[in-house]
C-alpha cells in the first residue's frame, strides 16, 4: 500500500461530515481546520429546521467547545474567518432521501463539489426506539450511500460503524463484513425490507387502538431488543448499525467505502489536547457512578479485556484511511481498538477509579467531600443477580408486604424503589455484553495502514493511531478520569 502525504491529500478537497454535533465529528472538524486550513470546503450536516437554526447550533454546541480552544489560540481571535471561509453548515437529517437537504442549490453544489464522505451520524443509545434506530442506523447508511453515488468527483466515503456490530462474538474477531441477511447466531430470515415493514404495522396497529405516545415509545423500544436478540445480537443500537453495513456492502457497486469500527472511545490522548471527553459513554456511566459514591458494586471480570481506544486516535485512522483507500473500487474494513495490539485488563481501570477518588473526592452538592471503597466486584451475572436478590429484591418484598399492612402507607417509596431496581437491571443487561466480553478485535487492516503510514514516512506524528504507544495506567490517572471529571461529571 503507497501513502502519500496525508496533508496534502487533505488540501484543497471538499468534506462533508454528518452528525456534525456529534463527538467524534466535533474532534474531526477541529482536526481538520487545525492541520490542514486550506482545505477547500467542510460541509457540516446537522439535524436542525432551518440555516439560521443550524448555525446556531455549530456555534453553541461545536465551536464553542473547550475542544476548539488551541484552534482558537492558533487563529488569535480570527476563527470566524477561518469558519466563514471553510465551512458551510448544513441543515439536514440523514434519515431521508437526499440527506434531508432542501435547499436544492446546496445540494448541486454539494454533489459537483464534495470529493470525501465521513458519515458520522448515528443514534447511540443502545435501547432507542427500533423505529428511531432503523431510520437513522440501517436506512441512514443507505442514504448516504446514495447521496455518495450522485457526488461527481467522489474519492471516498467514510462510514462510521461500531466493532460491537460483532456481538458478543469470543477470541479473535475479524475485519470481515456483514453479508446481507447473515446473522450472527445462525437464525435465518433477516430481511432489512421485512424489519421495516414490521415496525410500520405494528406502529399503525398501535395508532388505530389510540395507544399513548408512552405506550408506543416503550412498545418500539422493546421490539428493537427483541428482534436484535432473534438474530444474536445484544441490542438494537448494534443491530441496527450491522445492517447499516449490509446495504453499503449489497449496494456499494464499486465504490470506494472505508468502514470503521472502533471499539470503546475514550478522551483525547494528546491533540488538539488530552483529555477532552463528552456525554457519558460505556465507562463513563460506571466512573461517574461510582466516584459519586452512588455505585456500590463493580459487575465485570477483572481479568477480561476492555477494548478502549482514545477519540483522537479513531479520528486520526479515519483520516489516513480515507488518504489510503481514495479512488480504490472496494470496500475496507478497519477495526480501531486496543485489545490485541495493547490490550487493557478490567483491573486496571478499577484499580486507577480507586486510586484516583481516593487522592481526588468528589465534592458533593452540600460540599463533603465523597470517600469512595475498594469495589466489590461481581464477576459474572449469576453473582450481579445473587446480589441484588439479597441486597434489594428481597428487603423490597418485605416492603411490598409491611406496605400491604400498612394499608399502602409506604406506596410511594415502594414504588421508586421497583423503579429504581428495573432500571438498574435493566441497564446491567445492556452493558452485559461489554462488561463480560471475551472477544478481542483483530486489526491486521489497520496494522497494515499504520506500517504503510511509517513507511512512507506519511506524518506519523501529526496522525498517530498506534495504542502500543499508551500506557494505560498513566492515561487512566492522569488524561482519562481527570477529563472525565471536568467534561463529563455533572
Ligand atoms: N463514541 C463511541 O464510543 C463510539 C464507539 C464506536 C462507534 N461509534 C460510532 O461513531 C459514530 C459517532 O459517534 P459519536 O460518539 O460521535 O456519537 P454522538 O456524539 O452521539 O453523535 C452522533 C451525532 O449524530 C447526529 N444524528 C443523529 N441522527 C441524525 C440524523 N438523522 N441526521 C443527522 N444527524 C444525526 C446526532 O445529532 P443530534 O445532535 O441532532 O442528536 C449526533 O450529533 C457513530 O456512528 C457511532 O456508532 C462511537
Amino acid at each position: 500500500m503507497e501513502l502519500g502525504s496525508i496533508l496534502e491529500f487533505l488540501e484543497n478537497r471538499s468534506i462533508i461530515v454528518t452528525g456534525g454535533t456529534g463527538f467524534l465529528a466535533k474532534i474531526f472538524i477541529e482536526k481538520v481546520l487545525r492541520v490542514q486550513p486550506n482545505v477547500k470546503k467542510l460541509y457540516v450536516l446537522l439535524r436542525a429546521s432551518d440555516t439560521k437554526s443550524a448555525m446556531l447550533r455549530f456555534n453553541t454546541e461545536v465551536v464553542a467547545k473547550d475542544l476548539f480552544r488551541v484552534l482558537k489560540e492558533k487563529h488569535q481571535g480570527n476563527l470566524n474567518a477561518l469558519i466563514s471561509e471553510k465551512v458551510t453548515v448544513v441543515p439536514g437529517d440523514i434519515s431521508c432521501e437526499n440527506l434531508g437537504v432542501k435547499d436544492s442549490g446546496l445540494l448541486e453544489e454539494m454533489w459537483k463539489q464534495v470529493d470525501v464522505v465521513i458519515n458520522l451520524a448515528a443514534t447511540t443509545k443502545f435501547d432507542e426506539r427500533y423505529d428511531v434506530s432503523l431510520r437513522i442506523n440501517t436506512a441512514g447508511a443507505k442514504h448516504v450511500l446514495d447521496f455518495s453515488k450522485k457526488c461527481a468527483k467522489l474519492k471516498v466515503l467514510v462510514h462510521v460503524s461500531t466493532a460491537y456490530v460483532s456481538g458478543e462474538k469470543e477470541g479473535l474477531i475479524l475485519e470481515t463484513p456483514h453479508k446481507m441477511g447473515e446473522t450472527l447466531n445462525g437464525t435465518s430470515g433477516l430481511d432489512i425490507e421485512a424489519e421495516k415493514k414490521l415496525v410500520e404495522s405494528t406502529l399503525k396497529q398501535m395508532h388505530a387502538e389510540n395507544c399513548s405516545e408512552d405506550t408506543i415509545k416503550s412498545a418500539m423500544k422493546d421490539l428493537g431488543i427483541q428482534r436484535a436478540q432473534k438474530y444474536g445480537w445484544p441490542n438494537t443500537y448494534v443491530f441496527t448499525k450491522a445492517m447499516g453495513e449490509m446495504l453499503l456492502g449489497h449496494l456499494n457497486e464499486n465504490m470506494p467505502i472505508v468502514i470503521i469500527r472502533p471499539t470503546i472511545v475514550t478522551s483525547t490522548y494528546k491533540e488538539p489536547f488530552s483529555g477532552w471527553a463528552e456525554g457519558v459513554r460505556t465507562i463513563d456511566s460506571l466512573a461517574v457512578a461510582y466516584g459519586k459514591g452512588s455505585l456500590a458494586c463493580f459487575l465485570g471480570n477483572p481479568k477480561s479485556v476492555i477494548d478502549a481506544i482514545p477519540a483522537d486516535m479513531v479520528v486520526n485512522a479515519m483520516i489516513v484511511a480515507m488518504a489510503a483507500n481514495a479512488n480504490q473500487p472496494n470496500e475496507s474494513i478497519y477495526h480501531i481498538g486496543s485489545s490485541v495490539s495493547n490490550p487493557l485488563e478490567y483491573a486496571c481501570i478499577q484499580d486507577c477509579g480507586y486510586r484516583y477518588f481516593t487522592k481526588n473526592p468528589w465534592i458533593s452538592k452540600d460540599g463533603k467531600p465523597i470517600i469512595v471503597g475498594k469495589m466489590k466486584v461481581l464477576n459474572s451475572m449469576d453473582s450481579f443477580r445473587r446480589y441484588m436478590e439479597i441486597h434489594y429484591l428481597l428487603p423490597l418484598k418485605g416492603l411490598q408486604i409491611v406496605n400491604t399492612a400498612c394499608c399502602q402507607y409506604f406506596r410511594g417509596l415502594y414504588l421508586d424503589l421497583c423503579r429504581k431496581i428495573k432500571f438498574v437491571m435493566r441497564l446491567v443487561e445492556l452493558y452485559r455484553p461489554y462488561l463480560f466480553f471475551k472477544g478481542y478485535y483483530d486489526d491486521m487492516n489497520t496494522e497494515k495502514l499504520r506500517r504503510a503510514a511509517k513507511e512512507s514516512g506519511v506524518e506519523t506524528d501529526i496522525f498517530y493511531f498506534d495504542p502500543k504507544s499508551i500506557n494505560w495506567e498513566d492515561y487512566f490517572m492522569n488524561t482519562h478520569i481527570p477529563g472525565a471529571v471536568k467534561y463529563v461529571f455533572k
